[in-house]
């Protein structure tokens, strides 16, 4: 299976994939690393690990379709049967959803369906909840609705600040996304209505 990893920041999580691929722990082809901003530094783990990059400004497009379309040309050539969003900040318009039908995973660093969004670790360290946690789902149209394949619960202690919870975050995050690609890439995953099951 080959797929494609996608990101607008700083690419921590595409750096555990790239990590784990070298060990064979996931078991499927990054033939592709895309981008919707020129100094997401995830292209520049992407470019160190000899992985090729597309990266497109949304401004040069004059719809949200147009610059999906684009980025599935790509994607169509490469033959990516899958995509992994790994920190990528931008909405997908409902055309470059539907061409890739529950394949496209992602990873949030929450208890969803609680805090969605962007700002989801600030939200939940403000809330004041004593436990959160990561979420690796797939995407449907509705934001942060799909149903999730993995996820795991982080405590928040009373010493804890929101960049110390934000860094257990990325921790666990960087253990749990390499395994439910992998586990997606082996045909491990069976989805029935909004159930995910492990096979
Ligand atoms: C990750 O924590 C990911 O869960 C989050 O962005 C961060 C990207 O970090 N994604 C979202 O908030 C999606 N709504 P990275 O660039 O170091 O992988």
């Amino acid at each position: 299976m080959n797929f494609a990893v996608f990101a607008s920041g700083n690419g921590g999580n595409l750096q555990a994939i790239i990590s784990a691929l070298r060990v064979q722990k996931i078991r499927a082809a990054l033939q592709l690393v895309v981008s919707d901003r020129a100094d997401a530094y995830a292209l520049v783990r992407a470019r160190k690990a000899k992985v090729p990059t597309l990266c497109l400004n949304p401004k040069n497009f004059e719809t949200r379709e147009a610059f999906d379309r684009a980025v599935l040309a790509h994607l169509k050539e490469r033959r990516i049967d899958f995509i992994v969003l790994a920190g990528y900040m931008r909405l997908f318009s409902h055309h470059f959803i539907r061409s890739y039908p529950n394949k496209i995973l992602n990873i949030h660093p929450a208890l969803l369906p609680a805090f969605k969004g962007t700002h989801s670790v600030r939200d939940a360290f403000q809330y004041g909840v004593k436990v959160t946690g990561v979420t690796v789902h797939f995407i449907v149209e509705e934001m942060d609705a799909g149903a999730v394949i993995l996820q795991e619960a982080v405590a928040v202690g009373p010493k804890d600040t929101e960049s110390s919870l934000a860094r257990k975050i990325h921790r666990v995050e960087h253990r749990v996304y390499p395994k439910a690609i992998d586990l997606f890439a082996r045909g491990k995953l069976k989805l029935t209505g909004h159930t995910v099951k492990i096979i």
